[in-house]
């Protein structure tokens, strides 16, 4: 199950990153993380250039991380610059640097062609630092594929079912969705007109009676979704309302795990503490009900008989969408992998005439109205 390089991930929260270093795994791959002297966050593999060792079992010497088995040490762009047992440094003596790139909180990282990567292509994640919106935070380590995540986040149908005791009610599956595909990025939203507040919102919102609700969820495949959610007066503009911006930062560790970094922005209630620390609770339980949803979902897969597939309905539309988006940039890098130059792990990512092609987004906007 291949995973997505050319991409941005989060990486962790900027507090996680100091300047003792830190082991995490990204799309498979080792990488240890640690902050530079002057502030800036460095991203290495893992594996030390000399017989592959974790360099984040080592320790930082200045800017460089000096491997806890030998002593090797490598600077901030990988390259050695001290072997302790002779005065020469063979030339191979490197280990790959990531780009990197801190916004809001969040430390994203770079897992593909290192040329490629575009700091301008990070979504809008500013609302975690607005002082006009209150955040709550979480991270979780899912027992489940990424794209378990995916689908749960674009079908919140399931809200109804998983979080009937929190952020649930049957508002949500008796309203269609309408889909919307910009690109790499899927939209599915939803508008229930003329209902209640979520069970978990109405006390901060401090409101009761009838609102237009909805909530869409935005997609940019492969990491990060968007979640536009909210409450506003009948018939009224939805940037009027109580409005919520769920940002899900979804990152890969391998075939079976992913880590889930989640920040619920809020426009309201937002010097209301205690109602801070009562949505702490209560979507940590939210969280909980998911992770523990996809870890069973997860297990059933694995025992799934070959040729037994999904079976799709209409509330499926944006999943079905994002998963054909998903596809088509996995394809575009299998074909850069075949291409001509093959055999190094540089040309993983060579760029020919066909990969270009294959690389190059969906073509047209496409909307489809389901429900
Ligand atoms: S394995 Fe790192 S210095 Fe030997
Ligand atoms: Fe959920």
């Amino acid at each position: 199950m291949p995973h997505v390089l050319n991409a941005w991930y989060v990486a962790a929260w900027s507090h996680e990153v100091t300047r003792d270093p830190v082991a995490r795994t990204i799309c498979q791959q080792p990488v240890v993380l640690y902050r530079a002297k002057d502030g800036s966050a460095v991203a290495l593999a893992d594996r030390c250039a000399h017989r592959g060792y974790p360099l984040s079992a080592g320790r930082l010497v200045e800017d460089s991380i000096e491997c806890g088995y030998h002593g090797f040490a490598f600077g901030c762009d990988g390259v050695c610059t001290r072997v302790p047992a002779q005065s020469t440094i063979p030339s191979r003596s490197k280990v790959r640097a990531y780009p990197l790139h801190e916004k809001d909180g969040w430390v994203w990282i770079w897992t593909g062609e290192a040329e490629r990567a575009d700091v301008t292509t990070i979504p809008d994640t500013h609302w975690m630092n607005d002082p006009a919106w209150a955040t709550v935070t979480h991270s979780y380590l899912f027992n489940c594929r990424a794209d378990l995540v995916h689908d749960n986040l674009l079908d919140l149908t399931h809200e109804s079912f998983i979080h009937r005791t929190t952020v649930g009610d049957d508002y949500i599956y008796e309203h269609g969705i309408t889909v919307e595909v910009d690109g790499t990025t899927v939209t599915v939203d939803r508008l229930m007109p003329g209902v209640e507040a979520p069970p978990l919102y109405a006390s901060t919102m401090g409101v009761e009676g009838l609102f237009d609700r909805f909530h869409a969820t935005e997609f940019a495949v492969p990491s990060h979704h968007t979640l536009h959610s909210g409450i506003t007066g009948r018939g009224r503009p939805r940037e009027e309302g109580y409005l919520i911006k769920v940002l899900n930062g979804i990152t890969p560790i391998d075939e079976h795990t992913c880590w889930y970094y989640y920040a619920f922005c809020r426009n309201f209630g937002i010097e209301n503490s205690a109602a801070t620390e009562d949505l702490r609770i209560g979507l940590s339980t939210v969280l909980d009900e998911d992770a523990e949803a996809l870890r069973l979902q997860e297990l059933a897969l694995q025992t799934r008989p070959k040729g037994e597939h999904d079976v799709l309905i209409a509330q499926d539309a944006g999943v079905a969408k994002a998963r054909r988006v998903m596809s088509q940039l996995l394809a575009a890098e299998s074909v850069a992998a075949a291409g001509p130059a093959s055999g190094t792990s540089e040309a993983r990512y060579a760029a020919s005439p066909a990969a270009a092609a294959a690389a190059a987004p969906p073509a047209a906007s496409a909307t489809a109205s389901v429900g």
